[in-house]
């Protein structure tokens, strides 16, 4: 994939990674269920507020240490790299405290609430001479590998459109954190941050960004509809909703071609067609299917790039977070979205 270097597969390389796990909550059971698919990986502890939260999860997904504390946690000194899987109105505390220990840090998306925190975290990281990643799984998926190889051959030409939308109605119990403006809540952080994360990665920062959203009733954003205008001529239109159950699709178009993610176009289960030319010819283009829920690939990833001895990874660079995370301010600054960190 990514790496081709084979003196990976030496002993050395079969070494297992010692997994910490900080936040025990619905996203930190599919990653932990995914582990199990990573050769070299090992859940070595899981850490909760409470103790009886993170035994229920270690019943589940067994792990060797079970912390009753993010502090005893990150004190746990054969702990490798940590998942942080908390909200991310607490990221940045949660990487900090993480950094601190000198653990590499796997953290999800959001990032962090604004870029101010999310530099903070980066050039910590980097001092210290730590590995910090986002967690942007979608990246390395084998569907989103597939595209951007059909890209780089030319296959829709130039970019001239791009279309993404997330939309999904919360049905009862969801996460508090969804609509908690503390915690980070509102649409675009959660889902937002993948139609726009497509737009920055194929086509970059954008010359021109327009925005608008309707608030929730707690006051964060449960839609938000952008617009990227690039001097190119380009354009981005991208949206994100918690009020209606979309496709949840992408679309890439050029002039030579156009690239359709059908349905959920952030995860493994998407099917990507491809269109050539003008005519409505379709072809429907293969991808390697994962065993998991797809979080095998970005722990995988991080397994090799801490066995390369990185400190950034080559894909989801620290750059790449930073666009997002200074983009996502830009967007809030023109809809509206404040958070108490800001
Ligand atoms: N990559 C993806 O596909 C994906 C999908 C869903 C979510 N996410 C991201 O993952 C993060 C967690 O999302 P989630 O859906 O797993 O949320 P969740 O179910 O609410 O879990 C979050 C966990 O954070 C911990 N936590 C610490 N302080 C908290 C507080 N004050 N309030 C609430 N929880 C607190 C809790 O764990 P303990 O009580 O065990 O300590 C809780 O279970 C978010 O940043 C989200 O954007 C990513």
């Amino acid at each position: 994939m990514v790496f081709t270097n084979l003196s990976f597969l030496n002993e050395e390389s079969m070494k297992k990674i010692r997994w910490g796990i900080l936040g025990c909550g619905k996203i930190a059971r599919k990653f932990a269920a995914d582990l199990r698919f990573v050769e070299d990986a090992e859940l070595f502890a899981v850490g909760a507020r409470e103790l009886n939260t993170a035994e229920a999860f270690a019943k589940d997904f067994p792990a060797k240490h079970v912390h009753e504390s993010y502090e005893t946690l990150v004190s746990n000194p054969e702990v490798e790299v940590i998942y942080v899987a908390t909200p991310h109105g607490l990221h940045h505390e949660h990487v900090m405290l993480c950094l601190k220990h000198k653990k590499a840090v796997l953290c999800e998306k959001a990032f962090a609430i604004n870029y101010r925190e999310a530099k903070e975290m980066i050039n910590f990281a980097k001092a210290q001479n730590s590995f910090i990643m986002e967690a942007f799984w979608t990246r390395l998926l084998p569907h989103y590998l597939k595209m951007k190889e059909l890209l780089a051959q030319g296959k829709v030409g130039t970019i001239k459109f791009l279309n993404a939308e997330f939309g999904f109605i919360p049905t009862p119990p969801f996460p508090s954190r969804l609509y908690d403006p503390a915690l980070g809540g509102g649409a675009l952080l959660d889902i937002g941050v993948y139609p726009i994360f497509l737009a920055l990665d194929l086509l970059g920062k954008p010359d021109h960004i327009d925005a608008v959203m309707t608030p929730a009733s707690t006051g964060v954003d449960e839609q938000c509809a952008i617009r990227f205008q690039y001097n190119s001529g380009a354009i981005a239109q991208l949206f994100c909703t918690f009020a209606s159950n979309l496709a949840t699709g992408a679309d890439i178009a050029g002039d030579q071609g156009r690239i359709r993610l059908t349905h959920r176009f952030h995860g493994p289960t998407t099917h990507l067609e491809y269109y050539p030319g003008i005519v409505e010819t379709r072809e429907s283009i293969d991808f390697e299917k994962a065993m998991g829920n797809g979080y095998e690939y970005e722990a995988r990833h991080v397994n090799e790039c801490l066995k390369s001895n990185l400190t950034e990874s080559p894909v989801l660079t620290h750059n790449l977070t930073l666009l997002l995370m200074e983009t996502l301010d830009e967007i809030r600054a023109k809809a509206g979205i404040k958070y108490s960190a800001d």
